[in-house]
């Protein structure tokens, strides 16, 4: 009853006040909702499964990931692939090797590749770099209760286009609700149908926004599971130590507590 009470006031304010952030700022972000949320979120594997697939076939043409080993993709806790597989995984990209002073194919010793010459910025920290949710008046008490909001602001960008386009300096820019300012110069990478799911999942940009937004966050924190992990068993560990330590003051103290009521009585 009091956690009912409790939650339903938290999230009163969190509403209000994100409707006070949002009313100071033009910044839209729609709070998608992801597996990864809370203190039992998990990793959904197919949707990163997806989300990888998505960022393989558009998003990898022009960013990077560079602190993302394409060995990375085999690792316990993510996306779920074999050794073999990453390592057939690797072989698409070409990788430039000094020491070969030439391209070579990737092996899962090497990152992903950044395409210079674009102007993408690398992706491996985006979604833990950009936060979501602000205020209200930079007291963060929207990050509190709603999180950063990274992916969050990725699926909000990638869903963002108005579909309005202008050219400034010789450069296209592109409307946006999510992106700070308005105007981004990465042209919408998605559209309806652009990839078509191994799995059969649907396909629309609102999907495949919210698959490889769930990828980048995997790219940005691989072992957010096993860090959730520890800190429950913290949690549990600390509760634990808390009771103990009340009983034994009690125990402690009985005697001499005892004592005083019964000259207060006298
Ligand atoms: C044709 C090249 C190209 C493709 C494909 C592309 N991007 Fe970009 N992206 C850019 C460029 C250029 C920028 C820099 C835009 C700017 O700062 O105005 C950018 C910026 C971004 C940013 C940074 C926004 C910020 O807050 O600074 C994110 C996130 C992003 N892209 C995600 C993606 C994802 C996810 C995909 C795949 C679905 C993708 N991009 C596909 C070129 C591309």
């Amino acid at each position: 009853m009091m956690k009912k009470l409790l939650i339903s006031a938290a999230l009163t304010l969190g509403l209000a006040t994100g409707a006070m952030a949002a009313g100071g700022e033009e910044q839209h972000i729609e709070d998608f909702a992801f597996s990864f949320e809370g203190p039992f979120g998990k990793y959904d594997q197919a949707q990163l499964q997806r989300g990888f697939q998505v960022f393989t076939e558009v998003c990898s043409a022009c960013h990077g990931l560079s602190y993302v080993y394409f060995r990375n993709i085999a690792d316990e806790g993510g996306l779920g692939y074999t050794e073999d597989q990453a390592r057939a995984y690797a072989e698409q990209f070409e990788v430039f090797d000094p020491e070969l002073d030439d391209f070579r194919p990737a092996t899962p010793a090497d990152r992903f590749p950044v395409n210079d010459g674009v102007g993408a910025p690398d992706l491996s920290l985006v979604a833990k770099g950009r936060a979501g949710f602000h205020g209200p008046y930079g007291l963060g008490i929207n990050q509190v209760i709603r999180g950063m909001g990274g992916p969050e602001y990725l699926a909000s960008l990638l869903t963002g286009y108005t579909g309005e386009e202008k050219e400034e300096a010789g450069a296209f820019l592109y409307e946006n609700t999510a992106f700070p300012g308005g105007w981004i110069s990465m042209a919408p990478p998605l559209e309806d149908g652009i990839v078509e799911y191994a799995d059969g999942h649907a396909n629309d940009v609102h999907h495949m926004a919210q698959d490889v937004s769930a990828f980048l966050m995997w790219a940005a924190e691989p072992k957010m599971m096993a860090r959730k992990q520890a800190g429950l068993v913290g949690v549990i560990f600390l509760t634990i130590l808390s009771v103990l330590l009340y009983l034994t003051n009690k125990q402690l103290w009985a005697g001499i507590k005892g004592k005083k009521h019964a000259k207060d009585d006298a």
